[in-house]
């Protein structure tokens, strides 16, 4: 269809996350500078910059900052308008009892199977109906701000754990309202989830959606192919594996600065070869029982203790959740213990940086990279592994995985998979990777590079959004009637 002025029609997306794509920092009263978010969500939905098809996309959601003061807030709207993106202002106190406490405390280790936080399960406890509610306010204060700038036509598609009772403060502002809302995490067992007290409200809510990327089993609900019944509606159900936009990685490799960067590692790490682990540094990833695999393979294979390094990038997130700060405490602790053991004057073991990396840099370590290690305990689906396989055409490098991570069902044939709990297994594989022939390596990246190639971001959320419009809304299904 055409637009009036002969403008091709694109249909309007509004996507919903916590996180924008970009967060900001500020650098004076009324000046802001943004960078590219963290995180596999960012990774993913960032190919909507590009256009995919016929949509148009604009963004809502937190940039990750604080801002009290009405100048600052303007100011901030003005920049992120150019990336097309929509703030959601949250206040300190919602921040630390919605995104610390109830996504971050609560529903993050639960949905991926390791519990409440061990020391504070008590504290959490008492807390909980407060930090619910704040989750509320929340998630009704991003409707509010979905609802100023939906316009009739428009899709919505709400994103992640964060956001479970967005559809439901969508559709009771307008029933008409296309809705779909995408989990980015694993779907804990309903015996996990049943033991979350506000576990029905969440479920009913994020059924009020049109289209949902998971859950049957939980509440009893009937499942069947067309999707789940609740209270008399239906609610599509379907699984869309999320990918990458390959071929933002790929031409990466041709800029010049990657290349001068490649080039600069490859000279620092001659004669060793390099392993590689990119990870948040979140509990879920496996970081300490990376580190503990590595320093067993260390020790039982003297030979190769002056050719192998490992770098782990670990990018800081959720840092006032206390739970975090122990994990970096945790993970500072056992790598200095290993480098002082097995390092010598001039070089250690393990290079661990507490920081991010900029695009390019992080796309030339991918491919001088000759193992890389993936040790969720659980993960939704691991993108940091997808990158690491679009970057390796050359190479042909090895991905040892965890079969926890979702990534183990679409790239198992082609990586090795390993239970990161069995750290003599891990050891033993990180020990099969770097003696690997380059014929099996070639074999088995064959494997993973064309999955990571076709099944891409793009085609993840043109599937997720053409579904999302062939649903029926409810209010016309009365209508119909
Ligand atoms: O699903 C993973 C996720 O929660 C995403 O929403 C986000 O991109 C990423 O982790 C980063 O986490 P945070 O936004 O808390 O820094």
């Amino acid at each position: 269809g055409e637009r009036e002025g002969g403008r091709p029609f694109k249909q309007r997306l509004l996507v919903v996350a916590n996180r924008l794509p970009v967060s900001a920092i500020r650098k004076g009263e009324d000046s802001w500078s943004l960078e590219i978010s963290a995180g596999g969500l960012v990774s993913a939905l960032l190919v909507l910059y590009k256009g995919v098809k016929a949509l148009e996309a604009r963004w809502i959601g937190w940039a990750g900052v604080n801002v009290p003061d009405e100048i600052g807030q303007k100011a901030l709207t003005k920049a992120l308008a150019e990336k097309r993106c929509i703030p959601v202002f949250l206040d300190e106190e919602i921040v630390h009892q919605y995104y610390n406490g109830y996504c971050n405390n609560i529903l993050w280790p639960l949905f991926h199977y390791l519990g409440l936080p061990q020391e504070d399960r008590l504290a959490t406890t008492r807390s909980f109906q407060s930090q619910f509610e704040a989750y509320q306010k929340a998630n009704q204060m991003f409707a509010d701000v979905v609802n100023k700038h939906y316009e009739e036509g428009d899709v919505v598609w709400c994103h992640d754990y964060h956001l479970m009772f967005l559809p439901q403060c969508l559709k009771n502002y307008n029933r008409k309202m296309k809705v779909g809302w995408f989990l980015h995490t694993p779907f804990p067992s309903s015996e996990i989830h049943r033991t979350l007290p506000s576990r029905s409200e969440l479920l009913h809510a994020v059924l009020e959606a049109d289209l949902v990327g998971a859950c049957t089993r939980i509440l009893g609900l009937e499942g069947t192919p067309e999707g789940v019944e609740n209270q008399g509606k239906l609610t599509r159900v379907a699984a869309f594996p999320i990918g990458i936009d390959s071929e933002r990685f790929i031409r990466a490799l041709d800029l010049p600065q990657v290349k001068g960067h490649i080039k600069e590692l490859q000279e620092r790490f001659k004669g060793r070869k390099v392993m590689l682990g990119v990870d948040r540094l979140d509990m879920i990833k496996g970081i300490p029982q990376k580190i503990l695999a590595f320093e067993k393979f260390l020790e039982e294979n003297p030979d190769w203790r002056d050719k192998v390094v490992l770098l782990q990038i670990a990018v800081p997130t959720r840092t006032d959740v206390p739970e975090y700060q122990k994990l970096t405490s945790q993970v500072h602790e056992i790598v200095g213990r290993i480098n002082g053991r097995f390092g010598t004057l001039t070089t250690v073991p393990i290079h661990h940086l507490d920081r991010s990396l900029d695009f390019h840099a992080l796309c030339a370590l991918y491919a001088v990279t000759d193992v890389a290690l993936v040790t969720s305990l659980r993960d939704g689906m691991n993108l940091v592994s997808y990158e690491f396989v679009a970057c390796q055409d050359k190479k042909k490098g090895v991905l040892i995985l965890s079969e926890f991570a979702g990534a183990a069902q679409s790239l198992g044939a082609g990586a090795i998979l390993v239970n990161p709990w069995n750290i003599t297994e891990v050891a033993a594989a990180i020990a099969k990777a770097l003696n690997m022939q380059s014929e099996e390596r070639e074999k088995r990246h064959k494997h993973n590079f064309k999955h990571v190639t076709t099944h891409t971001a793009q085609e993840w959320a043109e599937t997720f959004v053409s579904e999302l419009n062939d649903t029926v809304v409810e209010a016309q299904l009365r209508t119909k009637q």
